[in-house]
């Protein structure tokens, strides 16, 4: 059983073999999603779709009926900034910036993993310059991960590439360990805080998640279906998500693209 010290869950050797293979589906879920998702379909339809790939794992969805929800992915779209549910009356269009973020379990264990892409049509240099900024802010978050640093450290990291590029930082939804379960501690802001958080050690699997937005960081949820989280202004909105695993070393990158 997983060891949880100091609010952090260490994973147990067997646990990270289970969580590997689910962050490794989980990632070539997502890239076959990005690969499909054209103009023209539904949020529905690629919802559909994600859930079809997901099945023929042999696992299932891990957002499924989490907390209640409806959908076998989130789907936000543009100004949608997390939690987007597909919709049959959403039709996607080439100038949409799409945001998948999806999580296979199998075997016990979970994936959780997001990636914001266009649909063709060039963007405005300020939507390529989120969407490059939330990229870079994961890479830097990632390389902030490694053993003897602390929580505080990656969210600095991400921060930092954040600021520079005058993206609004989100500041309602933040990051977590994750693996046996969804979420499991500890959390892992985008924004740096008089919290340092825990000490980061061999075993921590953490889902790093930078939500970047265009204009405002305030975002506000959907009365109606209450999940979809939108920017306060409108703007667009850019979310990039990678489970890595706590090294002796080099932090691994559980959800990475497979290369075979
Ligand atoms: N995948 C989200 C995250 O990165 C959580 C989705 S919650 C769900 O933490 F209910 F939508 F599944
Ligand atoms: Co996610
Ligand atoms: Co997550």
């Amino acid at each position: 059983m997983m060891l949880v010290r100091r609010n952090a869950v260490i994973h147990t050797l067997e646990e990270i073999v289970r969580i590997r293979r689910a962050a490794q589906l989980t990632a070539g879920v997502r890239d076959e999603v990005a690969r499909l998702a054209t103009a023209g379909m539904t949020t529905k339809e690629l919802d559909d779709l994600a859930g079809s790939l997901i099945a023929a794992t042999g696992g299932e969805s891990a957002f499924l009926g989490y907390a209640g929800y409806p959908g076998n992915i989130c789907i936000s779209v543009n100004d949608e900034v997390v939690h987007g549910i597909g919709r049959p009356d959403r039709v996607l269009l080439p100038t949409d910036i799409v945001s998948i973020d999806l999580g296979v379990r199998i075997d016990g264990a979970c994936g959780d993993t997001a990636v914001t892409f266009g649909l063709g049509a060039p963007l405005p240099p300020a939507t390529q310059n989120l969407l490059e900024a939330t990229s870079r802010a994961l890479a830097a978050g990632i390389a902030a991960a490694l053993p003897g640093n602390f929580i505080r450290d990656i969210s600095a990291a991400v921060e930092e590439v954040g600021r520079r590029a005058h993206v609004g930082i989100v500041r309602d939804y933040v990051g977590h360990g994750c693996g046996i379960k969804l979420h499991e501690p500890p959390e892992v802001p985008n924004f740096t805080s008089s919290m340092r958080g825990p000490k980061l050690e061999p075993g921590m699997v953490l889902a790093i998640e930078p939500m970047f937005n265009q204009g405002t960081y305030k975002v506000t949820t959907d009365r109606s279906d209450q999940w979809t989280v939108r920017t306060g202004d409108g703007l667009p909105s850019a979310h990039f998500e990678h489970m890595v695993l706590i090294t002796e070393k080099e932090p691994e990158i559980l959800t990475w693209p497979k290369t075979m």
